[in-house]
């Protein structure tokens, strides 16, 4: 039995002027007519030994997190909710206390809930073979090929194959390198990106977690045990939730743990961290345009094009991103959408 534990915080900044803090990315429509949420959850339903979902959510976007799952018919086992923001560490320790209390021995799956993973059955296939490694205390991680040195990424080197094919140790875990070690690790050709998502054995976690964030784990668990169920809901306590430290399970633990395992995974993942990402993960027109919604494109090529009220035509254009709103329109070259991210530092900086 493996339960997944769909991570659906964060702000992505990176997708504005369609993603914002009340309506994040993974609570949109943005790759198919379902949210990005909608889609991690059906994603693995109904496949053997997968249980319904717990979701871990801001309490800000619990109705909107409730009323998606009812509109596509999934029944969660909760929906945690995080009184404030304290990144992954915390959310994941808080996911696996629900856990443990149901069943001492869950397996969880940890899912963000913003990601494209095109083969469905490959994933599932490297669940399994991750699934052979929990039982001892390992905390799976799932490998993706690099193919360019991102800095936004965790590497995971691998070391000692496993006696179960396509499972190896992590020799080494490096959150979000500088540009030169990224190039290094491509380079050496034994790295893996990390793709964000986890298994383990609640218990693993929560005991690595004592380990090496003592009072991480601390906070997290006074948050449960004095947090209440209401509901669907399961309400974290606000002041034990407040005084824990922020940090992600990345840097918190992945990088610390000497029980790590990865797997290697090809399944067309993709974490949609900008709009150049959301474009290739969408079909494109026979000019490589890629449209939603009231779209007139000429003699343009390569565009990402997205009108969500009004009609917006783009003529002569190439490599270009346009979106609109119906208070804000970005038009921004493919190459530097990385930059959206300091409009939303710059409209915060002045109101
Ligand atoms: N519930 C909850 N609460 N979810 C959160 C929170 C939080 O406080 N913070 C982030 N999340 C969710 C995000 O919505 C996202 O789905 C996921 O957790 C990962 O958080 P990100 O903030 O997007 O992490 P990242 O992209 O910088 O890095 C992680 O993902 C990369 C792959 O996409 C790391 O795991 C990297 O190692 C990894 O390569
Ligand atoms: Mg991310």
């Amino acid at each position: 039995k493996i339960y997944p534990v769909i991570l659906s915080g964060g702000a992505g900044t990176r997708l504005w002027p369609l993603s914002r803090a009340a309506l994040p990315k993974q609570l949109l429509p943005l790759v198919t007519d379902k949210t990005m949420l909608q889609d991690t959850a059906l994603r693995l339903a109904g496949r053997d030994g997968m249980m319904a979902p717990l979701v871990v959510c801001g309490n800000e976007h619990r109705f909107l997190v409730a009323e998606q799952m009812r509109e596509i018919g999934v029944n969660p086992l909760g929906i945690v909710l995080e009184p404030v923001g304290r990144n992954t560490a915390p959310a994941v320790a808080a996911a696996a206390h629900f856990l443990q209390a149901v069943d001492p021995q869950a397996v969880m799956l940890v899912l963000p809930a913003d990601h494209v993973i095109q083969d469905v059955d490959a994933f599932y296939a490297a669940i399994q073979r991750a699934a052979t490694q929990v039982e001892s205390g390992a905390l799976a991680t799932f490998g993706i090929v690099p193919t360019a040195p991102e800095t936004g990424y965790g590497y995971i080197q691998s070391g000692e194959q496993l006696a179960v094919e396509g499972c190896f140790k992590v020799a080494k875990f490096v959150e979000k390198p500088n540009r030169d070690t990224a190039q290094g690790f491509v380079d050496a050709g034994n790295f893996f990106w990390n793709s964000g998502m986890f298994l383990f054995r609640a218990e693993s976690y929560l005991s690595e977690l004592a380990q090496f964030q003592p009072e991480m784990a601390k906070a997290s668990e006074e948050s449960f045990t004095k947090g209440y169920r209401d509901l669907d809901f399961c309400r974290l306590d606000e002041t034990a939730f407040t005084a824990c430290p922020s940090d992600s399970i990345d840097y918190a633990v992945m990088e610390h743990t000497r029980h790590a395992v990865v797997v290697p995974a090809a399944i067309g993942w993709n974490d949609v961290g900008s709009w150049s990402a959301l474009a290739e993960v969408q079909q494109a027109d026979a000019n490589g345009n890629v449209t939603r919604g009231d779209v007139y494109t000429d003699h343009s090529s390569n565009c990402l094009v997205r009108a969500e009220g009004r009609i917006v035509a783009a003529i002569g254009v190439q490599d270009l991103v346009i979106v609109e709103t119906a208070d804000a329109v970005l038009v921004a070259h493919k190459d530097q959408v990385q930059r959206v991210k300091q409009v939303v530092d710059h409209l915060k900086a002045n109101g």
